[in-house]
């Protein structure tokens, strides 16, 4: 899809491969900043800005690893129609489609009119279904980029292992009620997490409308301390026990933030926040 030199815009902090896969395919990687100040949504008239002749991929994720903002229709709307003015196509990648909160609803760009013709979406197992070590996933391509996705798909793994077609065809027949249940579990690990890491001074972070994480921002604790996010995960982990990855391995704005998982179970959640605490009222009280 990607040619020497066209230019790939993409979240940032966002899940770490969309850049490398621009690199990949001798593009250019654009990232387009999700902030903490505007609930990390996805800003069309930034997006507008970062347009060049060259783009020619636009890379959304909803919800969001690691923000766990939710794109909206509207959002959606104002950015198909940049990708017929403009040319480029729009990579939507749903995995984490049924964990959301609050009510909240999946869009898709398939739902936009004109959407259709320049979209692909990807999808897989993993996060709904709790299959991450089944490697299975699927996109949905135009038609005019078909013969580039067997080329590529026959040079790097022909096709998935046959028995995690069959696990995958047994996630899709079966009751799809244990999806939604851990959807609302996610919930409530997220309220518990939300709830108690209110209760803690020297950080901000957007609730999570989505997804299974948490960003943090620590500029001020860094500030205190003189470290980047990657050495405070570091002493966390060493001197706390409690594990955080820093922000600056999900991209560059990333730096001043570390991302919580609540994929654990609520004693976990809990536990973790409480090592987290001590470890925030021994920097900033000190
Ligand atoms: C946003 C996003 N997309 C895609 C993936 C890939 O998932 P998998 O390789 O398990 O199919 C991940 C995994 O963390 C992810 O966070």
């Amino acid at each position: 899809m990607v040619d020497e030199g066209e230019e790939v815009l993409y979240p940032n902090p966002g899940y770490p491969e969309y850049e490398a896969a621009a690199y990949f395919a001798g593009g250019k990687p654009v990232p387009y900043k999700l902030a903490v100040e505007n609930d990390f949504r996805i800003d069309p008239d930034r997006i507008a800005e970062l347009i060049t002749s060259k783009t020619k991929l636009l890379v959304i994720n909803s919800p969001e690893n690691p923000c766990g903002s939710v794109v909206t229709r509207e959002e959606l709307r104002a950015l198909v129609e940049l990708s017929e003015d403009h040319g480029f196509y729009i990579l939507s990648d749903e995995i984490y489609r049924p964990i959301l909160f609050d009510g909240e609803k999946h869009h898709s760009p398939l739902e936009v009119k004109g959407g259709l013709d320049r979209v692909v979406i990807v999808d897989g197992f993993s996060k709904r279904y709790a299959m991450t070590g089944w490697r299975i996933g699927y996109a949905l391509v135009p038609e005019e980029i078909m013969p580039q996705v067997f080329t590529l798909l026959n040079v790097m793994t022909s096709c998935p292992n046959s028995i995690s077609q069959r696990a995958a065809l047994a996630a899709l027949k079966g009751p799809q009620d244990p999806v939604f249940r851990m959807a609302r579990e996610y919930e409530k690990r997220r309220n518990i997490a939300v709830e108690r890491l209110s209760e803690v001074g020297g950080i901000k972070f957007a609730k999570p409308r989505g997804a299974f994480y948490l960003m943090i921002d620590v500029r001020k604790v860094l500030g205190k301390l003189r470290k980047n996010s990657e050495e405070f995960v570091k002493m966390l982990i060493e001197k706390y026990g409690v594990a955080f990855l820093h922000g600056t391995a999900l991209g560059s704005y990333g730096e001043g933030f570390i991302r919580m998982s609540f994929a654990t179970s609520e004693e976990e959640i809990i536990e973790g926040i409480e090592r987290f605490k001590r470890a925030l009222n021994d920097i900033l009280s000190s």
